[in-house]
């Protein structure tokens, strides 16, 4: 096997981003140097700590976790906790972590990975609001030339929005960091809502992590008992969208993906469409293609994989 793929994972956890952070963490072909938390699905106090709390639950209380920015540039926070609960990981009891917070800011350490390791040996995977990216590239441009990819899960143009009729969270949370990494010119890959909401939880799927019978199995099928009702009930579905985990299954199965490349800007002006990623998909402007946008998914090939690395834990 070729050397293993070294990625920074961002994230806001957020059961779907547990379920990603296991997902990582079991797999050989990436090697996570490190996690940086960001406010999001709740505040940075409790992502912070949920970020440990998962790494523990994986049985890695050696992996580095940072605190990053604790709200948006430019708008207020906003959380998620009427979709993840108080603590952002309702569903299993899991205990407080023992695992040290790392001293350095979030921030500081994506710059110095990337400005200590070789051109394009670092991959970013941000998989809830880019605050703590965009304060990256503004801190340290150079960074800019030096990521092999940036892989995150925000967005959403045929699906629309999940937080307002046109926005996702991620994206509507800090669409002004959002603006900052899409015009970076770093290489995106974008899981937007178009093909997460094609990842569902259904019953037989969750039961699946649960028949597993080890912690990691249980405590997954808990998260996602409790993640999936918020969805099921707005959506009438079978299951709730599995978001984050896209990111990490792209890069261990790409094949599972298709989607093209396409134009893709951030609306930061207007107060009705704030946090829209408007999508050129159909190629009508000139616009550069800077993301390779993400439409369709092999569902069950998906949850394949999760299951069989899941075990592995
Ligand atoms: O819109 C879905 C995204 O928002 C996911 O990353 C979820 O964890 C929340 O952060
Ligand atoms: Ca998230």
């Amino acid at each position: 096997m070729s050397q293993p793929r070294k990625i920074i994972i961002d994230t806001d956890p957020g059961q779907d981003d547990a379920l990603a952070i296991l997902l990582a963490l079991a797999s050989p072909e990436l090697d996570v140097v490190g996690i940086t938390a960001v406010a999001g699905n709740v505040p940075l106090a409790l992502t912070q700590k949920n970020a440990r709390i998962v790494c523990e639950l994986a049985g890695r209380p050696e992996v580095k976790v940072f605190a990053g920015a604790s709200r948006p540039l430019v708008r207020p926070l906003v959380t998620a906790e009427h979709v993840h609960g108080k603590t952002g990981l309702d569903g299993p009891v899991l205990p407080d972590p023992v695992m040290p917070l790392q001293d350095m800011n979030a921030v500081d350490f994506i710059v110095e990975t990337v400005m200590n390791e070789p051109e394009g040996a670092v991959t970013l995977c941000p998989i809830g609001p880019l605050t703590n990216i965009a304060l990256a590239l503004v801190r340290e441009p150079r960074i800019g030339g030096r990521i092999r990819e940036i892989v995150l899960m925000g967005g959403g143009y045929f699906e629309q929005g999940n937080v307002t009729p046109s926005a996702e969270f991620n994206i509507y949370v800090d669409p002004h960091a959002a603006a900052t990494v899409f015009s970076a010119g770093i290489p995106i890959v974008m899981m937007p809502l178009d093909v997460t909401h094609k990842a569902l939880t259904t019953r037989a799927r969750v039961e699946t992590f649960r028949a597993m019978g080890t912690r990691v199995g249980t405590a997954a099928a808990e998260l996602l008992d409790f993640f999936e009702r918020f969805d099921e009930e707005k959506y009438g579905s079978d299951g709730g969208p599995l978001h984050d985990p896209c990111v990490i299954a792209w890069l261990l199965k790409p094949e599972l993906f298709s989607g093209r490349h396409c134009n893709v800007e951030i609306e930061t002006a207007s107060e009705l469409t704030l946090g829209s990623t408007v999508v050129d998909w159909w190629g009508v402007t000139e616009r550069p293609k800077n993301a390779l946008v993400m439409r369709d998914i092999d569902a069950d090939g998906f949850f394949a994989l999760l299951t069989e690395r899941l075990a592995r834990l």
